[in-house]
């Protein structure tokens, strides 16, 4: 499989394709510090290739909700060590994601402040979650163009202390409607200095923000988070195909270590001139790697990697109840489901108490067996074993010697059904996952007669019925 096969992206070195997208989990205390129970939560789930953390709080201007943590400060700066370090002595790679919240926000979280944002234009049609209750949202204060320099700062101040705090590299959060998000979207961002109007001024926050964060970071630790489809948080851009196509191809020039792209499909009667499919649109407009998400499971994440549209994939809600998601991705394991009630605030429980499944007990001794049959074109045969044979044989096949087999092994024409025998069950999904053998079977395509099948059974035992 794809999906668990090592990759570089930037200078991260990803021991798997899965990634843990970058979730809010409201578990920090009224000072914007985690603490303990954070540590393990992220150490639980030290497998995935990469780590992103739950967006964090720049400045205490960038708080929009309760409970979320900060990256402003030494003591901040402490917490995040310890989660840094347990992450690290798992093995696993982790990056900080860095936010400010902008006009999502509330002044019942603010100390009574307005929220800020590039212009006073108002989220309209959601409400905003606070400790007295759902609130409409209010008009933001506008940023003047010294505040907006400032806040500048602040992310590469943030930006320092996450390395300091022992991370591996930083993302900037610019998709959901958050602040950089404001600042690239037209009908938020309606200001008349360099930071607003035309796509170059829009683009600048972003583009002024990632510098800094390069600068603090160097080459391949800085990535970007970007959701050019998504209206949430009022987020109803004139054309985001020319904004977010712009974006991308300055986002070129910079030596950062991914695009983060989140797809999403919008609401064609309300925007019938956006792109439908965001990442055929975005992601072939980025020079680097890219991870995608959105609504990924294991066999669309394989397929997004196969067809090369990606270099890895993100998921969020199925890491929230799948601690070891990389290890059922490997085994085929069911995920469990995850309960929303509390994805968002409490204690450890929804937080930390999904179970793992037992790594150290051995898989019952169970065998798989690949069924192929009536493969009557000659040619289309000698193709598919030159593809397939070897792929067979890294994943520990073993073909049965049964009927035509010994022309199956010299690549003739098999008359009747013949059979493989994997070592395990994650061996066989993994094969049948695998590029190469996916190239193999793609040539069933227009040969009815070529069947593959995967049928349980024991690897000593009869013949398993078709
Ligand atoms: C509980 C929860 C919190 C989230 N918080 C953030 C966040 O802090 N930053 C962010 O960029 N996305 C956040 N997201 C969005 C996820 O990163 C991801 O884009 C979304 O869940 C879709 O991926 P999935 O279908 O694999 O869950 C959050 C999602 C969930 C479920």
């Amino acid at each position: 499989m794809k999906l668990l096969t090592a990759t570089t992206i930037g200078r991260l070195r990803l021991r798997n394709r899965v990634v843990m997208a970058p979730m809010t989990r409201s578990r920090a205390d009224g000072d914007g510090i985690v603490g303990d129970a954070t540590v393990r939560y992220y150490a639980q789930r030290a497998t995935a290739g990469l780590l992103i953390t739950e967006a964090t709080n720049v400045s205490p201007d960038a708080v929009g909700s309760p409970l979320t943590p900060g990256i402003w400060n030494g003591a901040q700066v402490e917490a995040w060590k310890k989660v840094t370090s347990a992450v690290h002595a798992e093995g696993g790679t982790i990056v900080m994601q860095l936010w400010h919240t902008g006009r999502v926000g509330h002044s019942e979280v603010r100390g009574g402040r307005l929220p800020v944002a590039p212009s006073a234009v108002a989220i309209e049609g959601q409400k905003h979650f606070t400790a007295a209750g759902p609130k409409d949202y209010e008009v933001p204060r506008a940023l003047t163009t010294d505040e907006v320099r400032a806040t500048i700062d602040d992310f590469e101040n943030a930006a320092r202390n996450a390395r300091a705090a022992g991370f591996d590299g930083v993302e900037l959060h610019g998709a959901f409607g958050y602040l950089p998000h404001q600042f690239l979207v037209d009908s938020s961002n309606r200001r008349t200095d360099e930071y607003g109007g035309s796509v170059e001024n829009r683009a600048r926050f972003v583009l002024d923000v990632l510098d800094r964060l390069v600068r603090v970071w160097g080459e391949g630790r800085v990535g970007v988070r970007l959701s050019p489809t998504l209206a949430y948080n009022s987020m109803v851009d004139s054309d985001p195909r020319a904004t977010f196509s712009y974006v991308i191809d300055r986002l070129n020039a910079l030596p950062l270590a991914y695009l983060h792209l989140m797809r999403a499909t919008p609401d064609a009667t309300r925007f019938p001139h956006w792109p439908q499919d965001t990442i055929a649109t975005f992601a072939p407009l980025f020079r680097g790697p890219v991870i995608v998400n959105g609504g990924y499971d294991r066999d669309a994440a394989e397929a997004v990697l196969d067809a090369g549209a990606a270099q890895a994939v993100s998921f969020g809600a199925p890491f929230v109840s799948n601690p070891d998601l990389v290890h059922r991705f490997d085994t085929g394991a069911p995920l469990a489901a995850g309960d929303r009630s509390t994805f968002y605030g409490g204690g450890e429980k929804g937080y930390t108490d999904y179970p793992s499944l037992p790594r150290d007990v051995a898989p019952p001794p169970k065998g798989y067996w690949l069924i192929m049959a009536r493969i009557t074109d000659p040619e289309r045969f000698k193709q598919y074993t030159a593809l397939a044979g070897p792929t067979l044989a890294s994943y520990g096949a073993r073909v049965i010697v049964r009927g035509d087999v010994a022309e199956v092994v010299e690549g003739t024409v098999p008359k009747r059904p013949y059979l493989v025998e994997f070592p395990s069950h994650a061996a066989a999904l993994g094969c049948f996952h695998s590029v190469a053998y996916q190239e193999a079977i793609a040539l069933r395509a227009g040969a009815a007669e070529f069947d593959i099948v995967i049928v349980e059974g024991t690897p000593s035992g009869p013949s398993p019925a078709r």
